[in-house]
């Protein structure tokens, strides 16, 4: 089967290491970004390099967007066989009883609705061929919480949450849903050294590895999920050993 894959948040980062990944795997690629002149410029990338790749503007939290987006990408190649819902965003740290509600329907909406809003128009396609590869971009923070990211953990969790839903009601149509939990990783969200003081010593310092994951490492789980039929509803940690130590001791 020729693959057809939809990758949110393309535009930079995970999604546009993983969007050329795909591409250089023989993936034909819709480059999916709020952020129209990113997503042309990966496209524009991916093509050069003698891939097939097609940059889609949508804001992934808004319903009629995604529908446009998918039928974008239907009309140019056919029904999508690949879904990464990567698109997100962490929001500014601060407390909980600091976050307002529109900043907590904003992060819901782009992290988690989004989710739903693609796999409900997606999953009844990819029923009908028999085949669907569903990633889900979640973080370490998915499982464990994080002072000053209350929102962003409640979503990452929520994230976690529908990946194993989707692997549970539709792993019998041949689709499968992980999700990937990254720690920190060399992107604009990852490395906030303009928000944090110390940003890098104080990651470095709570990594066993002492290292930062490059997009790339990110991109090749990605494309090895795609790959697999029997993987459903996984959840897989990439961070270095974060959430490995637990202890209060090096020796
Ligand atoms: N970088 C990290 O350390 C890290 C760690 C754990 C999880 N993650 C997750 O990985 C995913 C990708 O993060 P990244 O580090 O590559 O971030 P990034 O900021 O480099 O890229 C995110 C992309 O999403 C796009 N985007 C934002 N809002 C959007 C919207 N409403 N509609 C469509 N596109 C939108 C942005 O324009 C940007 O191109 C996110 O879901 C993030 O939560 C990242």
């Amino acid at each position: 089967m020729e693959n057809i894959a939809i990758v949110t948040g393309a535009g930079n980062g995970i999604g546009e290491a993983t969007a050329k990944r795909f591409a250089a795997d023989g993936i034909r690629v819709a480059v999916v970004d709020i952020d129209e002149t990113r997503a042309a410029k990966v496209a524009g990338e991916i093509t050069e390099a003698g891939g097939q790749a097609l940059a889609v503007r949508c804001d992934v939290s808004k319903a009629e967007q995604v529908e446009t987006c998918i039928a974008k990408v239907e009309e140019t190649w056919g029904t999508p066989t690949i879904l990464v819902n990567n698109a997100g965003i962490g929001g500014p740290f601060h407390r909980l009883d600091e976050v307002s509600e529109s900043e907590w329907d904003m992060i819901f909406g782009i992290n988690v609705k989004s989710v739903y809003l693609f796999c409900r128009n997606l999953l009844p396609k990819m029923k009908e061929i028999g085949y669907g590869r569903i990633v889900n971009t979640a973080s370490i923070q998915g499982l464990y919480g994080s002072p000053g990211s209350s929102t962003y953990v409640a979503t990452k969790h929520a994230m976690i949450g529908y990946t194993r839903n989707i692997a549970a009601e539709w792993g019998r149509y041949g689709i499968t849903c992980n999700a990937v939990c990254p720690g920190y990783v060399q992107t604009a969200m990852g490395v906030q050294e303009d928000k944090v003081d110390d940003y890098m010593r104080r990651v470095l310092e709570k990594t066993p590895t002492k290292s930062v994951a490059t997009p790339q490492e990110l991109a090749a789980m990605n494309a090895f999920l795609v790959e697999q039929g029997y993987i459903n509803g996984g959840v897989y940690v990439m961070d270095g050993g974060i959430t490995a130590h637990v202890g209060i001791m090096e020796v």
